[in-house]
Order: structure tokens, then C-alpha cells, then sequence
């Protein structure tokens, strides 16, 4: 059985007040016993957003990034082994605007991916085309390619603690949403990729979130598609009311 997960990215937004506050609202809630949440919290409020995760044994906690190296010289970036130090369980890597303003490759992101899990992270693996992608119906191709090119070297352990987060960067933050049928398409794909890299056993077992511009209107029918286990949300993941309803628009 795969996971049903509905998980927020909160990127470079919410005060230390603010992020408290909207936590406590989604730790307070009453959330479906086969559902796991997960908060994509700023770095900075890690520590104390995950000791009030703690409250709720549905709620998670990950961080946006990672570095690929142990430590070391790296002035002003995070580590697993950090990460790690104060027990988070979840890290997202290769979201579009960390590849698109941080020069993330597929490369660098498979060693983000390998050091993530050889200290016990799970990982939220993000992929996704641009609109230019799309236009010419590029799409799968390019999809595959991100994961061929970051995670096709993983073994079937690893794999295990990864979920992938399909993010069509024309629909992250602009209102525009995938239809359920464009995502259930890319989600189908992806899971068919997963079969000839994996074998059938982790195909299955993977879960695979849409993400962009999902929202209460929109979730029970997105996260109703047969290969869409759930989804990694931003704007509606940072007002504790928006983000529960999407959390109970699982069927
Ligand atoms: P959005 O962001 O829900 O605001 O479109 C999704 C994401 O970037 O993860």
C-alpha cells in the first residue's frame, strides 16, 4: 500500500511567529489516521517546528535543502548530518527553483540524493518541465531524464525511502494547475519509468505527489487520480485552513 500523503513547502516565507502559529493550527487538527503530512519548513525554524510536530504522531517534518557534502568549508549551507543532529525525518531536494536559481543539476542532485539517504533521510525528490517542455510535448522524456539522471543508480532499499513530487514548473505558483488528466498522464509515465529502472515491486510502492498550484478546490479531484498519491503544496499549504482541507480531499 502506498502512502497518502499531503505535504507543504513553505519556501522563503512566515515569520518565526507566524510559522508557529500555523503549525500549531495543522498539529491540532484532527487529521485521517491514513494520511502523513508533512511541513517543508525554512531552516531556520526547523528545530522548533519539529519538536511541536512531535504533538501530532501524523505530522513530519523536512527540510527544503541540502548540501552534498558531509561538511565543511560550505559557509551558510546544511547538512545532512545536521539535518540528522536534530532528529528530521524528510528532506525535499530538486525543487524547480533550487535547480532553476542554484544551478541544481541532475548530477549534483544524485549526490544530494545518495548522501540523503546513506544518513537516513527521506527523501522528497521533486521533477518537472517548463512550459517551452510542454509546449512540445516533450514532457515524459524530460521527466524521466531527471530521474534517470538523478536516481537510476538507487537500489530497491533506497528507493524505499523516496517519494517523488512531479512539479510542472508552468503551474507552481501561477494559479495554473495540471489537470487531473495531465496529471495522472505524468504520473502513469513516471510509475511505467519506475518499472523499467526498479522492477514492479517499487513501482508500486512509490508514492508519487503532484505539486503546483494545488489547492482546496482543486485537491479531491487531483488527488483522486489512480497514480497520484497526494501533494506538495505551497500558497495553500501556509494558512492552516486551506492546508486541512487538502489534507482531507483524500478519498
Ligand atoms: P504552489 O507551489 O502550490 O504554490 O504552486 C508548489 C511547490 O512549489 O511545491
Amino acid at each position: 500500500m502506498r502512502k497518502k500523503i499531503a505535504a507543504g513547502n513553505w519556501k522563503m516565507n512566515k515569520t518565526f511567529g507566524e510559522a508557529v502559529e500555523l503549525t500549531k493550527g495543522i498539529v491540532e487538527a484532527k487529521i485521517p489516521e491514513d494520511v502523513t503530512v508533512i511541513l517543508g519548513v525554512p531552516a531556520i525554524y526547523l528545530n522548533k517546528i519539529n519538536g511541536m510536530a512531535k504533538s501530532n504522531e501524523r505530522v513530519f517534518v523536512s527540510a527544503q535543502n541540502a548540501h552534498q557534502e558531509l561538511r565543511g568549508a560550505y559557509t551558510g549551507e546544511i547538512s545532512v548530518e545536521m539535518l540528522k543532529s536534530i532528529d528530521i525525518p524528510y528532506v525535499i531536494l530538486g525543487h524547480s527553483e533550487r535547480r532553476e536559481y542554484n544551478c541544481e543539476t541532475p548530477e549534483l542532485l544524485k549526490k544530494k540524493v545518495r548522501i540523503a539517504l546513506d544518513n537516513n533521510l527521506e527523501v522528497i525528490f521533486c521533477c518537472g518541465e517548463s512550459l517551452d517542455i510542454r509546449k512540445a510535448n516533450k514532457q515524459e522524456e524530460y521527466v524521466r531524464n531527471q530521474i534517470k539522471g538523478s536516481l537510476s543508480e538507487l537500489s530497491d532499499e533506497d528507493m524505499s525511502h523516496v517519494t517523488i513530487a512531479y512539479e510542472p514548473i508552468w503551474a507552481i505558483g501561477t494559479g495554473e494547475t495540471a489537470s487531473p488528466q495531465q496529471a495522472q498522464d505524468m504520473h502513469k509515465s513516471i510509475r511505467a519509468y519506475l518499472n523499467e529502472l526498479f522492477g514492479n515491486e517499487i513501482a508500486a510502492d512509490t508514492a508519487i505527489l503532484y505539486g503546483g498550484s494545488v489547492k482546496p478546490a482543486n485537491a479531491k479531484e487531483i488527488f483522486g487520480q489512480d497514480d497520484v498519491d497526494g501533494g506538495l503544496v505551497g500558497g495553500a499549504s501556509m494558512i492552516a485552513d486551506s492546508f486541512i482541507e487538502i489534507i482531507n480531499s483524500f478519498s
